[in-house]
């Protein structure tokens, strides 16, 4: 059953937010990325009920269920050069997993670099882009969904799913419109430090797990030792070197 997502509920919690919603819309990237380009303020919020070119990261698609799940693009104007995007991406999975916990009480696991998971299966997604000045922060997460397509059923989860009930769509949006803006803010005033810390305290992926990470042509195996300063994942090699994972999807190893 798909339930109308209230946006004025949403609205009347955030009065000074710029927040175009759409009922449908290919993605909410390419609204976000326009209305930076048109010079929008930081913290405008571009959301969908449905999005029916959802993107994930490696230009896959993300499944988009209409009424189900929160679609958004937020506008982040902050004085980050272009190389601290790996740890915004970080930042942004923690201010998600907050939002999550404050919500609905459900705690998540991170996996590196942006992956929220309920009982190791996704629940949410963080998609990256520079926009001029802007960081195009676009977070998808399963909220009320009962079932995936067949091809997702294994991998994806949902906060429904992992709770055993439905939650409120507008409370969640609006406590991860704070929780992004308070992790931001973080990031701004003490530098990347304590996101790395947070980050490694709330991801079991950080340190000690052993882990395959497709490198597209290869498949690398081996035990995580931690982040690097940028925010990359340090790898001990199972053929007994050190290697910096700066992209690819990173799976537990049985
Ligand atoms: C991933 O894990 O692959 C990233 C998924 C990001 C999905 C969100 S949904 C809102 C925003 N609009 C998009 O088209 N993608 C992001």
């Amino acid at each position: 059953m798909t339930v109308p997502f209230d946006i004025e509920r949403v609205k009347s919690s955030l009065p000074d937010r710029r927040i175009d919603w759409y009922p449908s819309v290919g993605s909410t990237m390419t609204e976000a990325s326009r209305l930076a380009a048109d010079d929008c303020p930081s913290g405008t919020v571009v959301g969908a009920d449905e999005q029916t070119a959802g993107l994930g990261r490696y230009g896959r698609t993300w499944h988009s269920e209409p009424g189900a799940g929160i679609y958004v693009s937020i506008v982040l104007r902050y004085p980050f050069s272009p190389d601290a995007l790996p740890v915004v991406t970080l930042a942004l999975g923690l201010a998600t997993a907050e939002a999550i916990l404050k919500t609905t009480d459900l705690a998540c696991d991170l996996r590196w670099p942006n992956d929220v998971l309920i009982q190791s299966r996704k629940c949410g997604g963080i998609l990256t882009q520079i926009e001029g000045s802007a960081i195009i922060a676009g977070i998808g997460i399963n909220v009320n969904h009962s079932a995936f397509p067949q091809d997702l059923s294994v991998v994806a989860t949902s906060l429904r799913i992992g709770s055993g009930r439905t939650h409120s769509r507008e409370r969640l949006l609006v406590e991860l419109i704070h929780s992004v803006e308070s992790f931001c803010s973080l990031l701004e005033k003490e530098g990347r430090a304590p996101i790395l810390a947070m980050f490694t305290r709330a991801s079991s992926f950080v340190t000690g797990r052993k882990v395959s990470v497709d490198q597209g042509e290869v498949m690398l195996r081996g035990t995580t030792a931690g982040l690097t300063e940028s925010g990359f994942l340090i790898l001990h090699g199972d053929d007994g070197k050190s290697n910096v994972i700066i992209a690819g999807g990173v799976r537990p190893c049985s």
